[in-house]
């Protein structure tokens, strides 16, 4: 297996999905200075620099040749519990770097994340150390008041519960031990908005991404509390909040009196000068001036992360040492990434001795921590930063200069696309804006974060150069928020000028194609076709298709609707316009989008306006990216679970649209989006109501198909009708209310035992309606009102005389009859007696097929199935002059339909008319005042202002009834009955009229 597969097969099998997605899935064989390597020869400019690791560049020749040497001299890697000199040495150079040598004992680790971890578990023992003191001594006081008290017989008036003396020592002593506990439950620690410290239990406490912490807060008991890096001043109000309060008793003029003593919970303070992974977020100045000034009155630990900013990065080996925090000596200083040089793995944590537990040295140790081999390299890796006067140090400001200037350059010329160039040194970030001036492939992947990664990928693809965007930017954020789409350029120390200019020139083009509204010149490569210069250096420039709508109105009520891109061609309308410009692709912009659409997250994408009788709704679109294709052939059941979260996102999303005055009420599920949900049972509906859209999308198709009949002059009640997949929700419903209104049913489903065994489960519930309305019509006030339907009458007709008869085996069935309580136990057995009765030529049949060959002798055949298969029904599959019905989305009827309509009218059922001209547009919808069923139903719970979920799970038969009765208060009906959203075959404006 290649190395590609087996990373897949064995290692991270969805982040290899993305990488090959967005084509960063190469394997460089060989890295040197500040290029990477392929196998063939590729050299690829590194501005990534492992996230700040090598600083000195890849494979630095000097450390290179001291690792060979070392492990040629056979250094002792693992002599742990010896006397490690290089592990010595390496502690005591690194606090020759601390501004006024303040004295550090240095514990090395293993990486980024080991170092917080450390210093973490340092401050919690330290704190742990102090609050337990006071603990205790406070049980020594109330130990010695109790038996003061007792032994000199002292007359208390206790107050509160407690009765008497033991009573109040017992329950002082338990609010103490409470008070202790909740240190130990819940100690603090304080971070800044944005930061990353790392991933392992307690250092993801203190990470601020959510998606990074949500699913492993229980793993620490650590406590965190976020604050603006705006708000330092919150440090101290957060450390008097979170405190310990032990009471000890105290006898005053005789009076028992209750003294407290409050000693805070709260363990840190830690941050980064810069934020790396948070966006490049630079601490402000005032903010760092705050920390000097406060450091020694705050009393509380300090624990300055220096992974990313320290060892070089912004200029010297402590980036703090260049800031106001220079005059203060932080308690914790952690490091890690560019010390092992980029070619071992070390991290170190620095403690102040003045703090420091004697017992820790013992208490946390790791196998691989004091390592000879890593820290000689990481001795030889400060000779190289310090070697001749600093040199390269000193040079960090001009080349920090030069890339900051290059970039500002950028930002001047294409001021709608670039918000920001910040940071210091080299660690440097350029954040792009929302882009909401642009086409909406633009908006979407640049507020989801993904158009960082598709610039990284162009970069690569065109330009060998690596760049990339925060780790965060792979994960999936908080729905509906807006992401930072962010840069990060982190280059080795060793970077050239002539390499600045090729990043800046690169990036200059990749902005002009965004400016230009060009995706093709953008991504076709990741489509399969590889856009010649030319062509991506002056990119066509197109006009912003769907630009935001900014339309305002008076609003009574808000709905959402969760839509997906019903056909490849749908998609490429909303977002890919520009692929029509140029040479046709094939099918690499939808493999490709199969391949993306589980990176991307739910969008809003669209607001209508619906009005009737002077109440107006606004519904906002929320698009999920899933082609049906993806949808049906993805089946795995996690794929499926994430799917169905996704929706659940989009369906926040929706919700979020909504206020505290208007909220949303409801929100639709639209085509298949409702089918991976299971009919919306899946969807948290304690947010926000929901609907599968399915009953008045039934209603549609069946008045469709009343309306078709009336004008063909076909007698409904002697119709033979075929429902195609008549296990499905909306099939089954179909069936259910065809039963007792046409002449002869046929459900067909698909092969197997147990669609089988579906089919006749559908069969028996067709019996229970046919009862139920023979019931209905036999009761007093009905008779002889309704007429019943020609398969409902045989079975009235059989019921009599199988009574005639005295057939005493359908006794159960006449006395649920008689009592007009018709369960489903009698249908059932109805449903045996029938099938083991056909030779009886007057037993009532409802037939089932498991094949699509038997359709030719029906008049009226409904399709309803799940299949994307857009040719799954075609002509010479039914009666020359039948009805044909589909209710599926995308349309199961085949385009040869087109041309045989004077042969049958076909339609794609469930498109209702808007009440008062209003119009919902978008793409894959009908337009023209037309919609969907499913939108329709959940405007028409929107009108009705219901506030709980409506269609979910099972359809039902009186869902249906109450849908078609909301359409008539509120002004909605059947729409035009249409095929393929083009041919036209009855036209609802003039059938209104008429
Ligand atoms: N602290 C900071 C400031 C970091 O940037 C990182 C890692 C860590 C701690 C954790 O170090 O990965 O060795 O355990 N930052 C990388 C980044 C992941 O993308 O900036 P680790």
């Amino acid at each position: 297996m290649k190395s590609k597969q087996l990373y897949d097969a064995y290692c991270k099998p969805k982040l290899g999905e993305l990488l090959s997605a967005i084509k960063l899935d190469i394997e460089y064989t060989s890295a040197h200075g500040n290029y990477l390597y392929t196998e063939d020869g590729r050299a690829v400019l590194d501005f990534i620099g492992g996230f700040g690791t090598t600083i000195l560049g890849h494979n630095h020749p000097a450390l290179v040749e001291t690792a060979i040497s070392a492990l040629r001299q056979g250094i002792p890697i693992n002599a742990q519990s010896s006397i490690r000199g290089e592990t010595a040495r390496l502690a005591e150079r690194l606090n020759t770097f601390t501004p006024e040598g303040h004295d550090y004992y240095v514990n090395f680790t293993n990486s980024g994340t080991e170092s917080i971890e450390c210093a973490i578990k340092h401050a919690y023992k330290v704190q742990f150390d102090k609050v337990r003191r006071e603990y205790e001594k406070v049980c020594r006081v109330l130990n010695d008041f109790y038996h003061r008290a007792e032994r000199e017989h002292l007359q208390i008036e206790f107050q509160g519960k407690s009765k008497d003396l033991i009573d109040f020592r017992d329950d002082l002593e338990e609010y103490n031990l409470a008070q202790f506990e909740s240190f130990q439950n819940h100690p603090v620690i304080i971070a800044l908005k944005g930061s990353f410290h790392g991933k392992t239990s307690a250092a993801l406490k203190t990470t601020f991404n959510k998606s990074y912490r949500e699913a492993f807060e229980g793993l620490s008991a650590l406590r965190t509390f976020f604050i603006s890096a705006e708000q330092p001043e919150r440090i101290e109000e957060i450390a008097v909040e979170q405190a310990c309060t032990f009471y000890y008793p105290l006898l005053v003029d005789e009076k028992l009196t209750l003294r407290p003593i409050s000693i805070t919970k709260t363990i840190g303070f830690i941050f980064e000068i810069i934020q790396g992974e948070g966006g490049i977020r630079p601490l402000p100045e005032k903010t760092l001036r705050y920390l000097a000034d406060t450091h020694k009155s705050l009393s509380i630990p300090f624990i300055l992360d220096e992974i990313q900013t320290g060892l070089g990065r912004l200029g010297s080996v402590f980036a703090y040492a260049q800031t106001p925090l220079s005059a203060i000596a932080p308690e914790y200083i952690t490091i890690s990434k560019a010390l092992g040089g980029g070619i071992t793995k070390i991290g170190a944590t620095m403690i102040r001795k003045d703090i420091y537990d004697q017992d820790f040295g013992i208490l946390h140790t790791s196998t691989f921590s004091d390592d000879e081999y890593s820290s000689r390299i990481a001795l030889k890796m400060l000779d190289l930063l310090t070697e001749r006067d600093s040199e390269l140090l000193k040079q960090v400001t001009a080349k920090s200069a030069y890339i900051l200037s290059g970039l500002s350059r950028l930002k001047q010329k294409y001021p709608c696309i670039v918000k920001d160039i910040r940071g210091a040194g080299l660690m440097i970030g350029m954040e792009l804006t929302p882009l909401d001036e642009r086409s909406p492939f633009f908006r979407a992947s640049g507020k989801q974060g993904v158009l960082s990664l598709l610039i990284a990928s162009y970069l690569l693809q065109y330009h060998d150069i690596r760049l990339l965007a925060p780790l965060s930017t792979m994960l999936k954020g908080n729905p509906g928020k807006q992401r930072l789409s962010i840069l990060r350029i982190q280059p080795p120390l060793t970077v050239t000028a002539e390499e600045v200019d090729k990043l800046v020139n690169a990036l200059d083009e990749v902005l002009a194609i965004i400016e230009a509204n060009n995706e093709y010149c953008l991504i076709a490569h990741l489509a399969g076709v590889s856009v010649p210069k030319e062509m991506r250096e002056s990119p066509e420039q197109l006009p912003v298709s769907w630009p935001i709508a900014t339309e305002q109105r008076h609003i009574d009520a808000r709905t959402g609707f969760v839509i997906h891109p019903p056909t490849m061609e749908n998609l490429e309308e909303y977002y890919f316009p520009s692929f029509q410009k140029y040479p046709p692709v094939g099918e690499g912009l939808r493999q490709w989008w199969n391949a993306i659409s589980r990176f991307l997250e739910p969008i809003h994408v669209r607001t209508s306006f619906v009005s009737s009788n002077d109440f107006t709704i606004e519904n906002s679109m929320v698009f999920v990216p899933y082609l049906p294709e993806y949808i049906v052939n993805n089946k795995a059941p996690h794929l499926v679970r994430e799917m169905q979260d996704k929706i659940q996102d989009a369906v926040t999303l929706a919700k979020e649209l909504g206020d505290d005055n208007i909220p949303v009420s409801m929100v639709g599920l639209g085509a298949y989006t409702s089918i991976i949900t299971r009919n919306a049972e899946t969807i948290n509906d304690y947010e926000v109501p929901v609907t599968s859209g399915n009953a008045y999308t039934t209603a549609l198709t069946l008045k469709g198909i009343a309306y078709a009949a009336q004008t063909k002059n076909l007698e409904l009640g002697s119709a033979r009708a075929a429902v195609v997949g008549a296990t499905g929700n909306i099939g089954t419903v179909v069936a259910q209310i065809l039963a007792s209104n046409v002449g002869s049913l046929k459900l067909v489903g698909r092969p197997g035992k147990d669609n089988l065994l579906r089919l006749k489960f559908v069969r028996q519930s067709c019996w229970m309606e046919v009862l139920k309305a023979i019931c209905r019509n036999g009761r007093e006030e009905n008779a002889g009102s309704i007429q019943l339907g020609g398969l409902a009458a045989s079975v009235a007709d059989f019921l009599e005389s199988r009574r005639l008869n005295q057939d005493r085996t359908f006794e159960p069935v006449f006395a649920a009859m008689e009592s007009t309580s018709i369960g489903f136990e009698v249908c059932k057995l109805f449903d045996s007696l029938v099938d083991s009765m056909q030779n009886q030529p007057d037993a009532p049949v409802i037939d089932m097929e498991i094949t699509l060959d038997n359709l030719r002798d029906c008049d009226i055949v409904v399709v309803s199935t799940n299949s994307p298969d857009t040719d799954l029904i075609r002509p010479e599959m039914v009666k020359p002059g039948a009805i044909v019905c589909c209710a599926s989305v995308p349309s199961n009827l085949s385009g040869k339909f087109d041309k045989s309509l004077s042969r049958n009218l076909a339609f794609d059922g469930g498109l209702a008319r808007l009440p008062e001209g209003s119009t919902v547009d978008f793409i894959g919808m009908p337009g023209g005042g037309l919609t969907y069923g499913c939108l329709a139903e959940t405007l028409l719970l929107g009108f009705d202002g219901q506030n709980h979920s409506f269609c979910k799970g099972m359809l039902t038969v009186e869902q249906v009834y109450h849908s078609l009765q909301l359409s008539d208060i509120h002004g909605l009906d059947l729409g035009d009955m249409k095929l393929h959203n083009t041919h036209i075959l009855i036209d609802s404006e003039s059938r209104l009229a008429a």
